[in-house]
C-alpha cells in the first residue's frame, strides 16, 4: 500500500511477452496512454461479445445481470482489501462522489470542504456546487508541482466536514500520501474521500489500511475494463448514518419489491448506487479485473515501477523538463515532461503511430504493465525530432 513502484524484490516474473499477446493495438501502435484509457484487450473484448451474445440468445436475463454486477463489486472488494458490502457499483466516479454529497449536511459548524489544486474536475466542481447546499470549499495550492503534507494539515481544522483528494494528479502525475493526509482529517474529526482513478491497478492499495473513509475509481484506465462503470468504497462503521438523497431504485434495501410508497435504502453500500446498473460494462470491468487478478499486482506495480525509472533516465538523458516529481514516492505510473505545444506535439507523435496525451502544456507518458522497454525506445526517438517543441 502506496510502497514505491519498482522496489519489491520477492515478485515472482511473469511472461510479460506472453501477456502483451492479450492486447492487438500494441502490434500496431507505440500505445502509451493508459492514464486516458487502458489498451483493449482481448479478453475484454470477447466479454462485451459475450454480452451481444447474451442479449441475441436469450434476450432478458437480470438475475444473471444483476450477478455480473455483484461479481465486479466482488471483484473491486478483492483488489481494495475491502468487504463487498462496503463496495458501491456506479457509472462513474462523478456519481460514487454525488451521492456521498448528498448525503452530507452543511447546515451546520462544519461545512468546510478541503480539495485541492490537484483535482480532476469532476471532483472540485461537485463540491462547489454543493456551497448552493451551504458548503464552503477550501481549496489547497500547489507549489513547484507538489502539495507538502503541511499545507493539508493547515486547511484542515475542526470546521471540515470532508477532505476530498486525488491520489494522482491527472495533469502532471504527482502522488499525494493518501494514509497521512486521511490521518490528519481523522484526528481532526473530518471525514475522507480519496480519488484513486489514476492509482487503482497500478499499486496494490488497501482502504482499511490507507484509513479513508470513501474511495472512487473507475475500470477505463489501468483496470483495463471500459467506460461507463466506477466504483465507491465506504468504510463499513458509515453507511447506516449515511442517507444518501440522490437515489435510485438499485440502491434500495429490496430492490425487486418495486416499492413506489417510500424510501428504503439498503443497509449496504449498495444505498449510494441509483439506477439500471451499466450492464455491457460490467461484462468488460469483470473481464479486465480478472486479468489484473491473474498477473498480480505485486507483479504489475514492480514493472510499471522499471519501466516509469525508464522513461525519467531517457527524459534526463535528453534534457527533457520532468513536469512530475522526480522522487518515486511523490509519483504514479505517469510520467510528464513540459512541452512548448503540448496539441502539436501529442498530434506529430500519433501520426508517427505513437499514443499519448497532454495536459495543463504536460506530455503524458503512462505505461502498464504490456508496455515494454522498445515502446520507450520509440516514443523517445520519436521525440528527439521534435525537441523544438520540448521544453
Ligand atoms: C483522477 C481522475 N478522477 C476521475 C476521473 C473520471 O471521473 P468520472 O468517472 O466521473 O468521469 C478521471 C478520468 O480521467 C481521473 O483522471
Amino acid at each position: 500500500m502506496n510502497s514505491r513502484p519498482g522496489t519489491s524484490p520477492t515478485v515472482a516474473e511473469p511472461d510479460w511477452a506472453d501477456l502483451r499477446s492479450n492486447f492487438p493495438i500494441l502490434e500496431k501502435k507505440t500505445y502509451l496512454n493508459n492514464c486516458a484509457y487502458g489498451a483493449l484487450a482481448t479478453d475484454v473484448t470477447n466479454a462485451l461479445q459475450r454480452y451481444v451474445r447474451d442479449r441475441q440468445e436469450k434476450g432478458t436475463d437480470w438475475a444473471y445481470w444483476v450477478e455480473r454486477n455483484d461479481s465486479v463489486r466482488n471483484a473491486v472488494a478483492g483488489f481494495l482489501g475491502a468487504d463487498p458490502n462496503e463496495i458501491a457499483v456506479t457509472a462513474s466516479a462523478s456519481a460514487g462522489i454525488n451521492s456521498v454529497a448528498s448525503a452530507l449536511n452543511f447546515n451546520q459548524a462544519r461545512k468546510k470542504v478541503v480539495i485541492s489544486d490537484f483535482e480532476f474536475p469532476t471532483n472540485a466542481q461537485i463540491w462547489y456546487a454543493q456551497e448552493l447546499r451551504g458548503a464552503k470549499v477550501v481549496r489547497v495550492p500547489e507549489k513547484d508541482g507538489y502539495i507538502p503534507v503541511e499545507h493539508f494539515e493547515a486547511a484542515i481544522d475542526d470546521e471540515t466536514l470532508i477532505v476530498a483528494v486525488t491520489q494522482i494528479c491527472f495533469r502532471n502525475g504527482a502522488r499525494l500520501d493518501i494514509p497521512a493526509l486521511a490521518e490528519i482529517a481523522r484526528r481532526k474529526g473530518a471525514l475522507f474521500l480519496m480519488d484513486g482513478y489514476q492509482v487503482f491497478g497500478t499499486v496494490e492499495f488497501d482502504v482499511h489500511r490507507a484509513g479513508v473513509d470513501f474511495a472512487v475509481g473507475g475500470t477505463l484506465k489501468y483496470l483495463l475494463g471500459t467506460a461507463g462503470i466506477g466504483f465507491l468504497y465506504v468504510r463499513e462503521p458509515l453507511i447506516e448514518n449515511l442517507v444518501p438523497t440522490a437515489t435510485g431504485w438499485f440502491a434500495q434495501s429490496d430492490i425487486f419489491a418495486l416499492d413506489t410508497t417510500g424510501y428504503n435504502p439498503s443497509s449496504t453500500a449498495r444505498r449510494f448506487e441509483m439506477g439500471t446498473p451499466p450492464v455491457p460494462n460490467c461484462y468488460a470491468a469483470e473481464a479486465g479485473l480478472q486479468i489484473l487478478k491473474d498477473v498480480g499486482l505485486p507483479a504489475i506495480e514492480h514493472r510499471i515501477g522499471e519501466l516509469t525509472a525508464a522513461i525519467k533516465a531517457e527524459a534526463r538523458k535528453a534534457g527533457y523538463s520532468l513536469a512530475v516529481p522526480d522522487d518515486p514516492d511523490r509519483h504514479g505510473a505517469m510520467i510528464t515532461i513540459r512541452t512548448h505545444d503540448e496539441h502539436a506535439l501529442v498530434g506529430i507523435l500519433e501520426n508517427q503511430g505513437v499514443v499519448t496525451s497532454s495536459r495543463s502544456g504536460n506530455l503524458r507518458i503512462s505505461p502498464h504493465f504490456y508496455n515494454n522497454e522498445d515502446d520507450i525506445d520509440s516514443l523517445f526517438r520519436a521525440l528527439r525530432e521534435q525537441k523544438h517543441l520540448l521544453v
